[in-house]
Order: structure tokens, then C-alpha cells, then sequence
């Protein structure tokens, strides 16, 4: 019997999940970090739930559990825990794979302006826009908060905390996918002018940056922070391929 680790959280790893754990003498593992209440658990294999407690908690864990592959599918703005997996796994002499999905590309009718960082977003935000759909998350509200001449539409699968700084506007609770025909009469209903959203890639998510762009409407595009080096594929089936090689049927 082999045992797979998948760091999951995003529909790729749930996918995965479900397919590896069809395969005969595979023991399919996936950890979630814990954040959302009611997340989309996957439907093979068995799940495990919360931090493993840093980069040599996560090490422990892989020899505790006689862990044969770890694939990180995490999703590509969750760095920390990429690089942790990436240095468990040197330290436990296991393979290791990251399943990344391929960022968006800015197209030529795109208005697009592209930051590093959440942070500068919200920093030039007040350069560029009065109405702003905003789609990073109920933990990346904060940066927002300040900007109180902004008005936001901001769109969370779980409440903030008790206790965060939200900035001045509407909530909205909804999970992707979303379709173009929800996007674009979200936006003119709400009268965006702006949206603001990580490249996070993917197709669940990506009827926002088709309504934009069909409306002709701006567009902070945080970009993706570097990840560690690893052996990398950007989809489930170069996933499984992988696996198949690694684990030798
Ligand atoms: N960041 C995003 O924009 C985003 C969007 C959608 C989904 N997600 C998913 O939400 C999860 C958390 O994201 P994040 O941005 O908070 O990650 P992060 O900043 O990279 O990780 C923070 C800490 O959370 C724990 N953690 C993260 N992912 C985990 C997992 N799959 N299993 C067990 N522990 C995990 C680890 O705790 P310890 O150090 O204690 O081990 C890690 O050090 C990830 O699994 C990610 O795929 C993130």
C-alpha cells in the first residue's frame, strides 16, 4: 500500500483526490488548512483537517504517517505552506509534486493594472476607481478598510472575523463557479467600475475578468508571489500521470 499526501483547498486537489483514490494499493490523504466553514471536501480517500504546526511539524507528520508522496495542490497564492511541503519533503527524502494551475493572461483589450501585492492594490486603488468589486478574501480586507471615499462590493465565502476592519460597502456570500451572465449583471446592477482579485487562474473564477473586459472596465490584478522550487504540472492529469511514474505501476 502507497500513501499519497494532497495539500488540498482548491478544486484541482479535490479532483485529484477523487481519481487516485480509485487506484488499487493507494492510500489517498488530503489535508485541508481549516479556513472556510464549510468547505468542498473530497469525496475519495480521507481527510485531515488544520495546520500541521510549521515546516518540521509538517516533516513529523509525513515519517508519523509513513507518507510515500506528497503533492502540494494548494492554491498558488498559499505560499507558506508550499514552502513548507517543498522543505518537508527534501527532509523526509519523499517525491514531491506541485499541481499548479497556469495564471491569466492579459489579453489586448485588458485594462489591467497589475501590483505585487494586496497591499499596493489597495494603495492605488484611489488612483483608479470609485466602485470597486472586491474579490481577495475575508482575510485581505484590512487594506481596504482605510479607503473610505471607495465604495466595495465584496464577495466572501465565510463572514469576516468578529473583530476585522472591513472596508465601507456590501457584502455578498456566494462560492464559484460563477457564469459571465452572474458577473456582468452583478457589475452593472452595482455599478462597478473596478474589480480587484489575485491572479488566481482557473476557470471558476474567470467570468469577472471576461465581464471586465466586455465592459470595458479596469481591473488591479494582484500578481502571484513566488513559489519554491519544485517539480511542477498545471493540471490534474499531468498530476496522475506523475503519480503513476513515481509510485511505479
Ligand atoms: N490564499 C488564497 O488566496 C487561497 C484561496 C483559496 C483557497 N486557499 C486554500 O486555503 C488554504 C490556506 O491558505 P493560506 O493562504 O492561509 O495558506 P498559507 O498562508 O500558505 O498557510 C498558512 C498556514 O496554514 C496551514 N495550511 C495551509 N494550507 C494547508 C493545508 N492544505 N493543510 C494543512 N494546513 C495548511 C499551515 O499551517 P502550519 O504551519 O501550522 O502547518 C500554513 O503554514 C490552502 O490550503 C489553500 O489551498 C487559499
Amino acid at each position: 500500500m502507497k500513501r499519497v499526501l494532497i495539500l488540498g483547498g482548491t478544486s484541482e486537489a479535490t479532483a485529484l483526490a477523487a481519481k487516485v483514490s480509485t487506484w488499487p494499493d493507494v492510500e489517498v490523504i488530503t489535508s485541508l488548512a481549516g479556513r472556510t466553514q464549510h468547505p468542498s471536501v473530497p469525496v475519495g480517500g480521507t481527510l485531515r483537517i488544520g495546520g500541521f504546526g510549521g515546516e518540521k511539524g509538517l516533516s513529523q507528520y509525513l515519517l508519523d504517517n509513513r507518507i510515500d508522496v506528497l503533492i502540494d495542490a494548494t492554491h498558488p497564492f498559499a505560499v507558506q505552506i508550499s514552502f513548507h511541503a517543498a522543505a518537508a519533503a527534501v527532509d523526509c527524502k519523499i517525491p514531491h509534486l506541485m499541481l499548479v494551475r497556469p495564471a491569466w493572461k492579459r489579453l489586448p483589450p485588458d485594462q489591467w493594472i497589475e501590483v505585487d501585492s494586496i497591499e499596493a492594490g489597495a494603495a492605488i486603488l484611489p488612483t483608479c476607481g470609485r466602485r470597486v468589486f472586491l474579490t481577495v478574501g475575508r482575510q485581505q480586507l484590512a487594506p481596504f478598510a482605510g479607503l473610505k471615499d471607495i465604495w466595495f462590493l465584496m464577495r466572501l465565502i465565510d463572514p469576516p472575523a468578529f473583530d476585522a476592519l472591513v472596508p465601507p460597502g456590501k457584502i455578498l456570500y456566494a462560492r464559484g463557479p460563477f457564469s459571465l451572465d452572474n458577473e456582468r449583471k452583478l457589475l452593472l446592477e452595482h455599478q462597478i467600475d473596478t474589480i480587484v482579485t489575485k491572479n488566481s487562474g482557473g476557470s471558476a473564477t474567470y467570468a469577472k475578468i471576461l465581464a471586465a473586459r466586455e465592459l470595458g472596465l479596469k481591473v488591479v490584478m494582484v500578481k502571484r508571489p513566488p513559489a519554491p522550487p519544485a517539480e511542477t504540472v498545471a493540471d490534474v492529469e499531468s498530476a496522475q500521470n506523475w503519480l503513476l511514474e513515481k509510485l511505479q505501476f
